[in-house]
């Protein structure tokens, strides 16, 4: 199983992160092959709206940092997406990722029974973290999920792990780090 990781926190050892790489340690203690990318720790534009992945091919125009992630991701089984809340929606960095996907949408996407360039039947996993109370920001997740649906990601989860601050320690976390680990090992078939 591949699984491609994109971090969208700016803190390493963050929230966010942390359940994210308890996701794919025990992912590939049990044999996944894991990429992860760091997105604050790259070089990248967000998307310049230059629609050239509508009019003269078939992949992001731009060359930088998110082209091997980009590339990644088509050959995945998983995509897993991890960022904090960030004023009622997800970081800038990993906001700035959802819209270089653009290029994954075919020319006349909203016209089409198959809007995407992508393989169907990849699984995807949303990881966010917020201060707030659970009942805060239900919408965040809604969003992205509706985002993942779109690009043909049909068996989804979400974590939430809400009403933990930056300083959050590693008991606040255990919770959210072992429905993580219980999903690698669902997923990876142990
Ligand atoms: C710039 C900024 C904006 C934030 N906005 C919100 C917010 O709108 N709602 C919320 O519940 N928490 C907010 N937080 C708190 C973080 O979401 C929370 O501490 C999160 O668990 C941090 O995740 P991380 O450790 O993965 O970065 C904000 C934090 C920062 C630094």
């Amino acid at each position: 199983m591949k699984i491609v990781t994109v971090l969208g926190s700016p803190r390493k050892k963050g929230n966010s992160n942390t359940i994210a790489m308890a996701f794919g340690d025990k992912a590939e203690s049990l044999g996944a092959e894991v990429k992860t990318y760091h997105l604050n720790g790259m070089n990248f534009k967000g998307c310049q709206g230059c629609y050239a992945c509508k009019t003269k091919q078939d992949s992001c125009i731009l060359k930088d940092d998110l082209t091997e992630v980009l590339e990644a991701i088509h050959e995945a089984d998983v995509l897993v997406m991890a960022s904090p809340v960030y004023f009622w929606d997800i970081s800038g960095q990993l906001k700035s990722f959802v819209d270089r996907t653009y290029s994954y949408l075919r020319p006349d996407f909203f016209n089409r029974p198959d809007p995407c360039r992508l393989p169907e039947g990849k699984k995807g996993l949303l990881i966010l973290t917020q201060g707030a109370e659970e009942r805060e920001h239900r919408d965040v997740p809604q969003k992205y999920e509706h985002f993942m649906e779109h690009y043909g990601l049909h068996d989804r989860k979400t974590i939430r792990g809400a009403g933990i601050h930056e300083s959050a320690t590693a008991e606040d976390r255990a919770p959210y780090v072992q429905e993580a680990e219980a999903l690698a090992r669902e997923w990876c078939g142990r």
